[in-house]
C-alpha cells in the first residue's frame, strides 16, 4: 500500500509503464479517452470487437504502441452513472490490473465527482494491499507510482485524506490477517501504544491485575480458559477545540476456539477473524486522528482469546460485569457479548455523545444479511446516524430492529441475565444483552460478522480481512464534527 501517488502535467504530456483511462457505458470515453483513442490507431474498433463497452469495473490492457511513451493502456469501465464509491472500485480494479506496472498515470480523477482524487487514492491503495508478512518468498505489488494526470479532483488535500484512510484500513487488515498465535493481546496492546506514540494520543492499557481490581468481569471469565493474560486497552484521542465525545468500542476476541461449548473444526479455521470489531476500531481512530477530525474520541478494545483448559469458564457460571449485572454464562461460544458488557460499560461511565461498537458477534447476522452487509442496532437516532455514515462511505449496513418481545429470551433463572437465547433472532438477542451495558444515552451496535472478510477478491478488497467499517466510522466522526 506504499503507492506513491503525485499530481503530474496534463496526460497528452505525460509518459510512464501504463496509462488508466476510463470509460463510460455504450464506449462513451471519459476523461482523456479521446485523445488516448487518437493515439492508439484501430482502438477503438478493437474494443468494440472485443465486447468492450465501458461496463462499471471491467478493465481490459492494450498495448500502447508506438504512439504512446507507455508500455499499456488499462481501460477501465464506469458504467452508466458514476458515483463516488463507484470510483472507488474502478480505480480498485484498474490498480490491480496494473499491479505488475511500476509507474502508472491515470485520467480518472478527472471524473466530475467532488474530491475524485480522494476515490481515486484510496480505491487504488487498498486495492493494492497484500499481507506477506508470513510468506518465506515475499511477491511485492510492483506498483510505485501513481500519477494523476492534470490538475482538479480535490487536490492534494484529498489525496492526504484517502492516504489516512486507507493506513487506517490497512492497519485493520493487517491485525486481522495476523495468525492468532502472532497476535496475543499484550502484543496487541504494545501496537496500540505505538500507534498512540506517534500521535500523541494517551493509550491506558489494563493489565490482568487491573483487569480484575478495576471489575472487568466479562474479559476475566472469557479469559479464564487462556494462557496468554487479558489486556483492555483504551486510546485517547482528544484535539483541542473539540466539544464532542464518539466512544468506540470494538470485539478483540483474538481466537474463538468456542470455549467447552466448542465450535467444530471449520467453524474455527477463520476465527483468527474475531477481534475485527477492535481492529476496526484502532483502525478508526487511527485515520481520525490522521486526519485531525475535531471531535474527542475514545476506543475501548477488550483483548482475550476465547480457549480452553481447566481453567476455563463452564456453561452455566455466573460473573459480575463492570456495571454490576450478573451474568449466567451458558454458552461460553457467545463470548463476544460479555468482554463488549465491559467495555460498554466504561464507555458509558464516561459523558459520550454517542457510543458506537463494532463486533464480529453472530453467525446470525451472516445469516440475515450475508457476508457483504453489516447489521446496525441501537437508539433510533444513533442507528440514523450510522446507517447514513456508511451510506457516505460506500460501505453497506441497514438497520435491524431491537425488538424488545425477545428480551425474555434472555432472563436468567439464576442470575440477572443470560447470554444466549433461542436460535430464532440470534443477532437481536445479542443486540438486546448489549442494550444492558449501553447506559442510557445514543448507542449503536455493528454487528460486522459478515464482511469483516472477503472470500474473494474484488475491486478495492483483497480476499481475507476487508478492514470493513473503518470508512463508516471515520465518516461517522466527521459528522459528529460538522455539527
Ligand atoms: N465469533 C462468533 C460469531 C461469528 C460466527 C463470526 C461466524 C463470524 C463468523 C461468535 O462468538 C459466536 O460464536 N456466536 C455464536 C453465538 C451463539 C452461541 C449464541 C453464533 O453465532 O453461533
Ligand atoms: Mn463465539
Ligand atoms: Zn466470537
Amino acid at each position: 500500500m506504499e503507492l506513491d501517488i503525485s499530481f503530474g502535467d496534463a496526460v497528452a504530456a505525460s509518459s510512464g509503464d501504463v496509462l488508466i483511462v476510463p470509460m463510460f457505458a455504450e464506449a462513451a470515453w471519459g476523461p482523456g479517452g479521446d485523445w488516448v483513442a487518437s493515439q492508439i490507431a484501430g482502438l477503438d474498433a478493437y474494443l468494440e470487437a472485443g465486447d468492450f463497452t465501458g461496463k462499471a469495473g471491467s478493465t481490459t490492457t492494450v498495448p500502447a504502441g508506438d504512439g504512446l511513451p507507455f508500455t499499456a493502456v488499462v481501460v477501465v469501465g464506469l458504467g452508466d452513472e458514476i458515483d463516488a464509491e463507484g470510483l472507488r472500485q474502478a480505480a480498485g480494479s484498474a490498480a490491480r490490473a496494473c499491479r505488475k506496472f511500476a509507474t502508472a498515470v491515470t485520467t480518472l480523477h478527472l471524473v466530475d465527482i467532488e474530491d475524485a482524487a480522494e476515490m481515486v487514492a484510496f480505491g487504488s491503495c487498498a486495492a493494492l494491499y497484500n499481507f506477506e508478512s508470513f510468506k518465506s518468498e515475499a511477491k511485492p505489488v510492483a506498483m510505485e507510482a501513481l500519477v494523476l494526470a492534470g490538475a482538479g479532483g480535490g487536490g492534494d488535500e484529498a489525496v492526504a485524506r484517502a492516504l489516512a484512510l486507507v493506513h487506517g484500513v490497512g492497519l485493520a487488515r493487517d491485525l486481522v490477517n495476523t495468525p492468532a498465535g502472532a497476535k496475543p493481546p499484550a502484543m496487541l496492546a504494545a501496537r496500540a501504544q505505538d500507534i498512540g506514540a506517534e500521535r500523541g494520543l494517551t493509550v491506558k492499557v489494563y493489565d490482568e491485575d487491573e483487569i480484575l481490581s478495576e471489575g472487568f468481569g466479562g474479559l476475566v471469565a472469557v479469559n479464564s480458559g487462556a494462557a496468554n493474560p487479558a489486556r483492555m486497552v483504551v486510546i485517547d484521542y482528544a484535539p483541542t477545540s473539540a466539544t464532542k465525545t464518539l466512544v468506540l468500542v470494538g470485539k478483540g476476541i483474538v481466537f474463538d476456539s468456542g470455549g467447552l461449548s466448542i465450535k467444530p473444526a471449520g467453524g474455527m479455521e477463520t476465527m483468527k477473524t474475531d477481534m475485527a470489531g477492535a481492529a476496526t476500531v484502532m483502525g478508526a481512530i487511527q485515520a481520525i486522528a490522521d486526519r485531525g477530525i475535531t471531535l474527542n474520541v475514545k476506543a475501548i478494545m477488550p483483548f482475550t482469546e476465547n480457549v480452553i483448559s481447566g481453567h476455563a469458564m463452564r456453561p452455566g457460571d455466573v460473573f459480575t460485569a463492570r456495571n454490576g449485572k450478573t451474568v449466567e454464562v451458558l454458552n461460553t461460544d457467545a463470548e463476544g457479548r460479555l468482554v463488549l458488557a465491559d467495555g460498554l460499560s466504561l464507555a458509558a461511565e464516561g459523558d459520550a455523545d454517542l457510543i458506537v461498537d463494532v463486533a464480529t458477534l453472530t453467525g446470525a447476522a451472516k445469516v440475515a444479511l450475508g457476508t457483504d452487509i453489516a447489521a446496525v442496532f441501537g437508539t433510533d437516532q444513533a442507528r440514523e446516524m450510522v446507517v447514513e455514515a456508511a451510506k457516505a462511505a460506500g460501505e453497506e449496513m441497514w438497520p435491524m430492529p431491537l425488538y424488545s418481545g425477545y428480551r425474555s429470551h434472555i432472563d436468567s433463572t439464576v442470575a440477572d441475565i443470560k447470554n444466549t437465547g433461542e436460535r430464532w433472532g440470534g443477532a437481536i438477542t445479542a443486540a438486546l444483552f448489549l442494550k444492558e451495558f449501553a447506559g442510557d444515552g445514543e448507542w449503536a451496535h455493528l454487528d460486522i460478522a459478515g464482511p469483516a472478510r472477503s472470500g474473494k477478491v474484488s475491486h478495492y478488497i483483497p480476499k481475507g480481512a476487508s478492514g470493513f467499517g473503518v470508512r463508516t466510522l471515520v465518516a461517522l466522526a466527521e459528522a459528529m464534527a460538522a455539527q
